[in-house]
């Protein structure tokens, strides 16, 4: 699973970071650091919440084929 944020939608509600810090680290100003990343096994619950709970819609998920 991959986890894309659009940083032009961000407007740093921290909710994703709320949601887990190591998954979604904050920048100095308090907007999403990582644009795309890969999921670490076993955190793709954590990641699904994340992007629900950002209000903005602005994390979406990619799920890989096996
Ligand atoms: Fe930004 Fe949404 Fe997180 S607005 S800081 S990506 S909750």
């Amino acid at each position: 699973m991959k986890v894309v944020v659009d940083r032009t939608k961000c407007t740093g509600h921290a909710r994703c970071f709320e949601a887990d810090e190591e998954l979604f680290p904050l920048d100095d100003l308090g907007y999403a650091l990582r644009s795309e990343f890969d999921v670490p096994p076993g955190a793709e619950a954590t990641a699904r919440e994340g992007a629900a709970m950002c209000p903005e819609r602005a994390i979406t998920l990619r799920e890989e084929s096996p």
